[in-house]
Formats: C-alpha cells, sequence, structure tokens
C-alpha cells in the first residue's frame, strides 16, 4: 500500500505541534469579569459559580492587583445591587455615588493601566429584573434609551474605558454614541452586544448579581438561538450606529455565529464565554469526571479558533495562573 500524503509527519512531536499550531491563545486576548457587591463585610462566594466571588471595593482592588501582577489587563465589572435600592426605573444606575460608580473611580485611580470595561443595561438595578423598563407585560424599547444614555454617560464620567450595552434592544449603539460624543466622550469605545442569545446559560450570572427577572423571561428582545443570520441583521445595524467591536454570547454554543461575524465584517469579534459554560466546565471538574484545565484550554481555543478576537471568560485569572506556572 502506498500513501504519499502522511499528515501524521506533522504531528510526530511537540515541537512540530508547536511549530505548526493554527490557532495560539494570549492572555492579553482576555477581558475578565469581576462581581462587586456593597457593604464593608468580607466577599461572598457566589453559590452557583464555583471560584467567583462578590467582592467588597477592598477585595475587589486586591484581586485587580493580583490579576495585574498575573499579567491580566482588562476586566469588565458588574454590580451586585441591594434590592432596597432598585426600582422600576434603574435610578440608582446613574447615581454618582453609588457602590458602582464610585469603585469604576477607584479602579482607574489605583490602576490606570488597567482597562476596564463598564455594563449597561438596567437588570442589575431593576426591582423587576429586566434589562428595560417593565410595563404591563411588556419591555418598553425606547422608553428605555434615555435611562441607558445618563448611565453610559455617568460611566464615561467616572472613567470607563468601554462601554458595553447589554441588553440586546433596538438602536442602542447610536443612541449612546450620540450621548457620549455630545458630552465630549469620543474616546469612549462601545463594544455591541451584538448577538446576545435568549439563552439557559445565563442563569448562574443571574444568581450571582440577584438579577432574575420576576415575571416574563426574556425572549423578546434576546435573540432565538436558532437564527444565525438574524446576527447578520444585528452586525449591520450596530456598524452603521458606530460600534467598535462586536460581541456574541454565549460562546461554545455559537461558534458558528463567531465564525460569521468574523468572516463578514471587519470590525473585531468578541465572545462571551457565559457563566453557565464556565460552570459546566467546574461542576464535571468537581465531579471528577472532566479534567478541568484540559477541558478549559479545549473550549477556550475552540473560541479563538472560531474567529474570536478578544474572550471575555471567568477563566481568564486560571488561564493566566497557569501561563504563570504557578498552582492551577
Ligand atoms: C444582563 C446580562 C446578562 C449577562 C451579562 N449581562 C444576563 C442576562 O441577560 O440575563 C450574562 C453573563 C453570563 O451569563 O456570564 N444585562
Amino acid at each position: 500500500m502506498k500513501i504519499i500524503r502522511r499528515p501524521r509527519r506533522s504531528r510526530k512531536s511537540d515541537v512540530i505541534r508547536a511549530l505548526l499550531e493554527e490557532t495560539k491563545l494570549s492572555l492579553e486576548d482576555f477581558i475578565f469579569p469581576l462581581f462587586l457587591k456593597d457593604g464593608d463585610g468580607t466577599k461572598e462566594a457566589v453559590p452557583s459559580m464555583p471560584g467567583v466571588y462578590r467582592h467588597t471595593v477592598a477585595s475587589l482592588l486586591k484581586e485587580i492587583e493580583e490579576c495585574i501582577l498575573l499579567g491580566v489587563k482588562n476586566f469588565c465589572l458588574f454590580p451586585f445591587i441591594d434590592d432596597t435600592l432598585k426600582d422600576q426605573f434603574a435610578s440608582e444606575s446613574y447615581n454618582p455615588e453609588s457602590i458602582y460608580l464610585k469603585t469604576v473611580r477607584k479602579i482607574k485611580t489605583h490602576f490606570p493601566e488597567a482597562y476596564l470595561m463598564t455594563d449597561v443595561a438596567m437588570d442589575a438595578y431593576s426591582s423587576d429584573g429586566h434589562d428595560g423598563v417593565y410595563q404591563k407585560e411588556a419591555i418598553l424599547n425606547d422608553e428605555t434609551l434615555p435611562i441607558l444614555g445618563k448611565m453610559a454617560l455617568a460611566q464615561a464620567q467616572a472613567g470607563t474605558d468601554i462601554i458595553g450595552p447589554s441588553d440586546m434592544m433596538d438602536g442602542r449603539i447610536g443612541y449612546i454614541r450620540e450621548v457620549l460624543d455630545k458630552e465630549g466622550f469620543k474616546e469612549v469605545l462601545i463594544m455591541a452586544y451584538t448577538a446576545k442569545y435568549a439563552s439557559a446559560l445565563y442563569e448562574p450570572f443571574r444568581e450571582a448579581l440577584g438579577s432574575t427577572p420576576k415575571k416574563i423571561d426574556k425572549k423578546t428582545y434576546q435573540m432565538n438561538p436558532a437564527n444565525r443570520r438574524e446576527a447578520l441583521v444585528e452586525a449591520t445595524l450596530d456598524i452603521q450606529e458606530g460600534a467598535d467591536v462586536l460581541m456574541v454570547k454565549p460562546a461554545i454554543c455559537y461558534l458558528d455565529v463567531i465564525k460569521a461575524l468574523k468572516d463578514c465584517y471587519n470590525l473585531p469579534v468578541a465572545a462571551y464565554n457565559a457563566s453557565g459554560e464556565y460552570v459546566m466546565i467546574k461542576a464535571a471538574a468537581q465531579n471528577g469526571w472532566l479534567d478541568e484545565k484540559e477541558v478549559m484550554l479545549e473550549s477556550l481555543i475552540s473560541i479563538k479558533r472560531a474567529g474570536a478576537d478578544i474572550i471575555l471568560s471567568y477563566f481568564t485569572k486560571e488561564y493566566a495562573k497557569l501561563l504563570n506556572k504557578s498552582n492551577f
């Protein structure tokens, strides 16, 4: 038997495999999502997300410092807001003395080298647990815009570098870009949640934030998981409206969508490795069913291979530790 082409020649040793490796993960691609809560106490473990905490201001600053020493440069911050501060119109979201905005200012003062992404959506501050104004079994689109504008502006004033409007409704990017530009924040980037699916994989995150919707689900604004071409419609709009980066969320179940955006457009593509994707690996590893490190690396490389330039992942610090060869 004559076999001329033998692809196994290219897999013979570590050296040749590394030489021919098509995709390389880099810590610089990562954004690390962190949770912040009010109060002086101590940080709290998030029960639904092993290894993830609701930080106090002090423990958050320590965590960021540790991460920076490990080489992590990019962070994304979400707030756990006390129920007593929530209302129908999320007014705490643009209160300059809110724990979130105070902490954004602190982070930027203590760590000017850290690149910080902040979240623009009502859910963390809404007594209804929705991303927009809830009224009579409906989520209002246009009526939510002025609230998002105030929130984005307050975050820009607090010193954020990049804004992530995560509510997946219409006209967000254009509206927020206009507000920011008018107020002199032309240099603040916008990462559009271009294709955010109505996914069951956000459950652990909602527990972390205490933001589970009280009534109705999010299917009238987040996308149907069955749709890929609709993501292209969303991307076209976000680009027209001024987005700097397009994002797909979740990541692992939507690798084809990441690839579609990468192939069809010239903007950077980000992928949000959602909380449910993180805990599936954690839970299986805790049971001894999967090798956590190997599955983590395989899933992260698959996101990159699909075309993501940026990966938002709760694994960021563990990946950084692994690179630093400390005790993973
Ligand atoms: C809400 C928001 C969600 C996530 C990020 N921003 C949850 C939701 O849409 O209900 C999910 C993050 C994750 O699961 O890791 N604006």
